[in-house]
């Protein structure tokens, strides 16, 4: 583990699409190549870790002009909430950049001269795509929809239909349109550039690339050598042009065409690493170039054929010094409660919403550790599941060895440690420190469930040493004080090496953890050097709660005000409702116990009032007979003055969890109508029942 030399490691995680905020499929990502980051870095590695938003390509350039700004505008808006979402879980990127950006645009270009004209493979080739007469462009596959030639099912994408599941070109959808303007698409030849992925120059080099052994998951060389087939015989060349409008990088000596989106984003990878270079007065070149640098990209399942087919090949071919190097970590998807990840069925967990409500972004890191492998296998958020791995695991076993030894060591011993016994014969302390290496080999190949497991594991025997020795026992006894402190002084040394095997995941907790032992941020090599004799201990103050269920209640609750949502994004399906045409599609059929569970009374407002700091909200005091008021809080803010509201009757959700927002706790919410698109149709109203209805009465 120690004579080995520092390796230099330039790691990132995919570059999210800049439409939108963070979902939780993008923290797990992120948690997970975190984890390993700080891993590397407890090594004494070097790491550069760096991320970027993934800013080019139609649907963004669509959103922007829906929402009536520049894309960059948008873009912009949409890069400005990743810190919070990044701090909140503790993410250690050292950059976060932009693929629209000059780095990129620099970069992007090279890479391109030189497969055209060292490589040379780069061609043309005059192709038919669908153009949308109307709007006066080309159609991405996803703005072109119709019938499905498969299954008929109506309104389909140009790729693929979400009813059978078929894969297909837009050109064989039955009866298509633009989803932009409604209209009939037609066929118009154009110019495009093609990467020559089918050379056999680029098969030979990725049937070589990918056989290297150690490189790629066991089931990615499977997947990655059927697509290449008896001979790379399946491969298709790449089409990487796209037609003006299109918010991309212009191709260098092609006017009116740009890079593919997917062009351009890998490079958003190298083009972070440049400018955090430039920051930091590093030389770029010089850190590509050095034969100890290892490039590495934490990705999902889902986009594993640009990162293992084309990515490769482009930097091969244009003369990346990494490729020797370069290693691809594909995971499988975060699911909920055994479902794929939906808004509509609100089966999706905010990130945001997760920190709103006070949630500790360590217990998602623990949780999410315990499921990962290096397999590329979905894994599963369960809630009941959750809340019985933080609170038994890591509170049960592992905080509590803490709070059981700290409080005496303190109050009995003036917070001085004994660590005499600490010895290498020591079966106690040796048994602990032994499992270090295989910890270590772990963590290193990604079996994060696997080391939380032996850490758990430690953490039972140690917890059986609390109990065969009973250090609120010995307290009792002024004869057994040497017992005591020493039972105490091995259950704080304990403490130390287990935390250092659990930083990688814990890092706020570990730096809790070195301030109440009072010493520097651990290294991993400190596993073997104790406390010194002697050493003085910072008084035991908390070190984590245990999570209440409820909590997770709140988390799946339906947002309550707009404050509760991400940013607000353009949805795909607006604009229906708000010409007076048709209105927001109907929920999901329910029947009447459905409904009864849902508890709706009268209530008073009794009090209103503006929300410090907020431009959404109002404070509500409310009445619904139960002889104590309701604090709630509305979105309601922009429709009504608190002065007209007050003595009004209207009508709440009594039974809704309590939540805990940004300003305070909402005891429940007030129902108000608004149209399905209100950028098109603003106004919101609140209800007023017929004279005669009181605070309290049910609404059935
Ligand atoms: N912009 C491209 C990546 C370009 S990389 C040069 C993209 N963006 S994405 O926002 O759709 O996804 C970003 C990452 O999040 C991908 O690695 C994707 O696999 C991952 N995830 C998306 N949904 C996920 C889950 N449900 N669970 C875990 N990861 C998920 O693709
Ligand atoms: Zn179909």
């Amino acid at each position: 583990m120690s004579a080995t030399l520092p390796r230099k490691l330039f790691v990132t995680a995919a570059l999210p699409y800049a439409n939108a905020p963070f979902h939780i499929g993008h923290i797990m990502e992120y948690i997970q190549a975190d984890i390993w980051v700080r891993f590397q870095r407890m090594q004494g590695h070097e790491v550069d870790f760096v991320c970027a938003d993934d800013a080019h390509g139609t649907p963004i350039m669509i959103a922007a002009e829906k929402a009536g700004v520049t894309p960059q505008e948008f873009v912009a808006r949409i890069a400005a909430g990743r810190k919070q979402h990044l701090d909140g879980f503790h993410i250690s990127f050292d950059n976060w950049h932009s693929t629209d950006s000059p780095e990129n645009t620099e970069l992007s270009q090279a890479i391109y001269r030189r497969l055209r004209d060292d490589a040379k493979l780069i061609t043309t080739k005059t192709v038919e795509r669908f153009y949308d007469p109307v709007k006066g462009m080309f159609l991405a596959d996803r703005n072109i929809k119709g019938e499905c030639p498969k299954c008929g099912a109506k309104d389909q994408y140009g790729d693929n239909c979400e009813v059978c599941g078929a894969a297909y070109e837009p050109t064989e959808l039955k009866n298509p349109y633009s989803a932009l303007t409604g209209a009939t698409p037609v066929m118009k030849p154009v110019e495009q550039y093609f990467f020559k992925l089918s050379d056999p120059r680029c098969v030979a080099f990725l049937q070589d690339w990918l056989n290297t052994p150690g490189r790629l998951q066991p089931e990615m060389v499977n997947k990655v050598s059927e697509w290449l087939g008896n001979d790379g015989k399946d491969l298709a060349d790449w089409d990487i042009s796209r037609e003006a409008p299109y918010f991309g990088i212009p191709i260098p000596d092609a006017p009116g065409k740009y890079f593919y989106v997917w062009l351009d984003a890998p490079v958003g990878y190298l083009a972070s690493l440049k400018n955090y270079c430039s920051k930091k007065g590093i030389d770029y070149e010089a850190l590509l170039n050095d034969p100890a640098t290892e490039q590495i990209h934490f990705i999902g399942k889902d986009i594993v054929s640009f990162h293992l087919l084309f990515w490769p090949a482009m930097l091969k071919f244009s003369g990346h010094p990494v490729i020797d190097k370069l290693k691809v970590y594909v995971h499988g998807h975060l699911t909920v409660s055994g479902e794929k990840m939906s808004k509509s069925r609100g089966t999706g967990i905010s990130p945001l919403r997760y920190l709103e409500i006070g949630m500790n972004p360590e217990w998602l890191r623990y949780y999410i550790a315990s499921k990962l492998n290096a397999k590329v296998e979905d894994l599963d958020f369960n809630p009941e599941d959750f809340v019985a791995r933080v609170n038994s695991d890591l509170i049960g076993k592992y905080i509590n060895i803490a709070s059981r030894a700290a409080g005496f060591i303190t109050k009995r011993f003036d917070g001085k440690v004994v660590t005499d016994w600490a010895t290498a014969s020591d079966t106690f302390i040796s048994n602990l420190r032994n499992v270090a290496p295989e910890i270590h080999a772990m963590y290193d190949h990604r079996e994060f469930g696997k080391a939380l497991r032996a850490v758990m594991e430690q953490a039972d025997h140690i917890n059986a040493y609390v109990d065969a020795n009973k250090p609120w026992e010995l307290a009792k006894n002024p004869g057994k004080d040497a017992a005591l402190q020493e039972v105490c002084s091995r259950l704080l040394e304990a403490f130390r090496v287990l935390t250092i095997y659990l930083k990688p995941v814990l890092p706020e907790l570990a730096r809790q953890v070195e301030a109440l032992l009072n010493i520097e941020p651990l290294l991993w090599s400190q596993v073997g050097t104790p406390l010194p004799h002697g050493h003085k201990v910072n008084p035991y103050t908390h070190l984590m709660t245990r999570v209440d269920a409820k909590m997770l209640d709140a988390l799946f609750d339906a947002p309550i005000d707009a404050t509760a949502t991400p940013p607000s994004q353009p949805s795909p399906s607006q604009g229906e409702g708000a010409d007076g045409g048709t209105i927001e599609e109907l929920a999901p059929e329910i029947k009447i116990d459905d409904f009864t569970r849902i508890d709706l009374r009268i209530a008073k407002i009794v009090n209103c009032e503006q929300v410090d700091g907020s431009d959404k909200l109002l404070r509500l005091t409310l009445d619904v007979g139960e002889g104590r008021m309701r604090n709630v809080f509305s979105g309601i803010k922009s429709a009504y003055q608190p002065e007209e509201l007050i003595g009004k009757l209207t009508v709440m959700v009594a039974n809704l969890a309590p939540r805990k927002m940004k300003f305070g706790v909402s005891e429940g919410m007030v129902l108000a109508a608004s149209a399905s698109d209100e950028r098109a149709k603003p106004g919101i109203y609140i209800l007023n029942p017929w004279p005669g209805a009181e605070p309290g009465m049910r609404i059935r």
